[in-house]
């Protein structure tokens, strides 16, 4: 969290320059300045000036006096009325008001907040600065054991990777996508085995993927709901065959090279429905492979690892923790092959940071990979493991998968799409029974909408969690078009764009020469201020990995909006500035909402 903590700095720093952009850097800014000559370290109480949850009491509250009342020794009523005599409060607060035991609470001037709203409105990132400090991440996601089809547990991985990546890029950093395929494991004796024993030729040659994703399954139906594998005479031979293939066996080498390809087309099918960004880099396990013998001899040397029994080698982290890199067979493992891809990705990206999502089950793993690279010398570079819940089925069990009984991920992503359609197709109905205009759409649109739709929902539903919480599968509820999802935002922002087409507003005109903007009502200056928090919202989700920063702020954003549209008429405004103004908010919202969907990899459709 230091590096979240340097970036909000740097911001800061650059808000001093572009001082309407970030408003809570703007305040903190001040904050700073008014604390140094209180405290030798102002830091941690300037990270408590924060937004306020009810308005009440103000835009943003600060609740330092009671921490520094400890340090200096006196009353926090005192000290708060200290810093406010000492807070330089220009054109941007209001004088503030002490509460309580000694909380300020800070009010924007409405001017400023207008000012800066019409500063922003040509600014393509809606006054989301760059970072001064960018840093290379590579992010390591989605990463599925391929020559099995994917199914819902993949969804998580990828969908959080793809977003953080969008996210980060946004913001300015370098990011190197790296897909870090399982193509080496002992799914591969699962094939090799099917293909071997249960081959449709036939079905092969037409649909190669098709026939691998159904031996897999079938082969694991057959070895059963057996828990005891290792008993198990089927499970018995896909070990052998996966043992074949690591000590070089020539055929199952040659079907390996014949699968991946087929493998890897299944996977990208995927991706490409979902809307995934390319990725940088796929390398594989496999790919790792000419390292291992080189990474263990390195990790002995260093006395990193030991010999274990029987010709094992070792990383002991305490006594009952204890991570194989060598087993007796003399084959690698995952720690192995980690270690590996650390060493790599150091040497061939210079990253500042790795981040990997993977599942919550991972994370012994990944903790004592980080303590062994740590150990190996790997020392000011983040190594962070995205950690995140399950997705359960609609019942709250986790949905199975791992006896090949799951649905298929491609499955699920094409039910959403046609659910997506049929929601468009009800909402058209219901709208044009109540009279309204509603445009009729070709064939091609209503598709663009029906996807966008369906796999927006699939991905909002998964990013608007905390990514540590399991969540249920649910497209009804995924699907609302009432509440905090994917449908509602993109409603919200086809609905905007059509007050524009409808009035004949050419909004290109409205952004380049921004009007004066009022902000007379309450609805009005909420709004205006909920938009210029963008960059904040980015910022929180950077500082904890959390998508959902970004689903929070856009429901903030939606109810706001929605409070400002029914309270105040836009384009029968009382008069022509303020229905410009009025405009430029509308405006300024379906932009953000628009760039917000973009951020977490979701489509908007400029009419439903
Ligand atoms: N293939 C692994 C799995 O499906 C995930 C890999 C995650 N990335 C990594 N570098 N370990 O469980």
């Amino acid at each position: 969290m230091r590096n979240a903590e340097r970036h909000r700095l740097a911001c800061g720093r650059r808000a001093n320059i572009i001082s309407h952009m970030n408003l809570l850097n703007s305040i903190q800014d001040r904050f700073r300045a008014a604390l140094k000559d209180l405290v030798p370290d102002a830091g941690p109480y300037v990270a408590m000036v924060k937004p306020t949850q009810d308005t009440k009491h103000g835009d943003y509250q600060a609740n330092c006096a009671m921490a520094l009342a400890k340090t200096l020794g006196k009353k926090p009523r005192e000290i708060a009325q200290d810093i406010v005599a000492r807070l330089d409060l220009g054109d941007l607060l209001e004088a503030p008001e002490i509460a309580g035991p000694g909380f300020i609470n800070l009010r924007l001037q409405t001017a400023h907040i207008a000012g800066a709203l019409q500063t922003i409105s040509p600014d393509d990132r809606l006054g989301v600065t760059k970072t001064m400090t960018p840093r290379t991440y590579v992010i390591d996601y989605s990463s599925p054991n391929v020559a099995k089809p994917l199914h819902v547990g993949h969804l998580r991985s990828t969908i959080i990777g793809d977003a953080l990546t969008r996210l980060l890029r946004f913001l300015g950093h370098t990011v190197i996508t790296d897909n870090h395929l399982g193509d080496w494991g002992t799914q591969f004796g699962i094939l090799l085995y099917g293909y071997k024993n249960l081959l449709d030729q036939e079905a092969y040659a037409k649909e190669p993927v098709r026939e691998l994703a159904r031996i897999y399954i079938e082969v694991r139906r057959l070895i059963g709901a057996d828990e005891d594998e290792a008993k198990n005479p089927i499970a018995e031979a896909c070990r052998a065959e996966t043992a074949k293939l690591h000590h070089g066996d020539v055929e199952n080498n040659r079907l390996w090279k014949e699968f991946m390809p087929h493998c890897l087309a299944e996977i990208h099918e995927v991706y490409e429905k979902l809307g995934i960004l390319p990725y940088d880099h796929e390398h594989g396990e496999s790919f790792y492979n000419p390292l291992l013998p080189g990474v263990v001899e390195s990790l002995l040397e260093s006395k990193v690892a030991e010999p274990g029994d029987a010709g094992a080698i070792i990383i002991r982290f305490n006594e009952n923790n204890v991570a194989l890199v060598r087993k007796r067979d003399g084959a690698f493992t995952y720690t192995t092959s980690d270690l590996a891809t650390i060493q790599y990705r150091l040497e061939h990206f210079h990253p500042q940071a790795i981040l990997y999502v993977v599942d919550f089950r991972q994370s012994q793993h990944f903790a004592n990979l980080f303590e062994a690279a740590r150990r190996w010398g790997v020392t000011g570079v983040e190594l962070s493991h995205i950690s995140f819940g399950s997705v359960l089925g609609k019942e709250g069990k986790p949905i199975s998968t791992r006896k090949g009984d799951g649905t298929e991920l491609i499955d699920l992503i094409n039910q959403a799409v046609e659910l997506g359609l049929q929601k468009y197709r009800e909402s058209y109905d219901d709208r044009k029974a109540q009279g309204h205009e509603v445009p009729d759409l070709t064939d091609a649109d209503q598709r663009a909408i029906a996807e966008a739709v369906g796999i927006g929902a699939i991905k909002y539903a998964d990013l608007s969690q905390n990514r540590t919480s399991d969540y249920k599968f649910d497209y009804d509820k995924m699907l609302a078009t009432e509440g905090n999802t994917a449908t509602y935002m993109q409603y919200a922002y086809a609905r905007n764009r059509s007050i524009f087409r409808k009035a004949g507003i050419d909004a290109e005109t409205l952004r380049t020469d921004p009007p004066t903007v009022t902000l007379e009502t309450p609805h009005e200056r909420a709004l205006a201020l909920q938009l210029l928090r963008f960059e904040e919202a980015l910022l929180s989700a950077v500082a904890e990995y959390q998508p959902s920063a970004i689903t929070a702020y856009l429901w903030d954003l939606a109810k706001t909006f929605s409070g400002f549209f029914q309270n105040c008429p836009v384009i029968r405004a009382e008069s022509e500035p303020l229905r410009k103004s009025r405009l430029l908010l509308c405006d300024l919202t379906a932009r953000v909402l628009q760039r917000c969907l973009d951020l977490l990899g979701i489509k908007t459709v400029e009419r439903m």
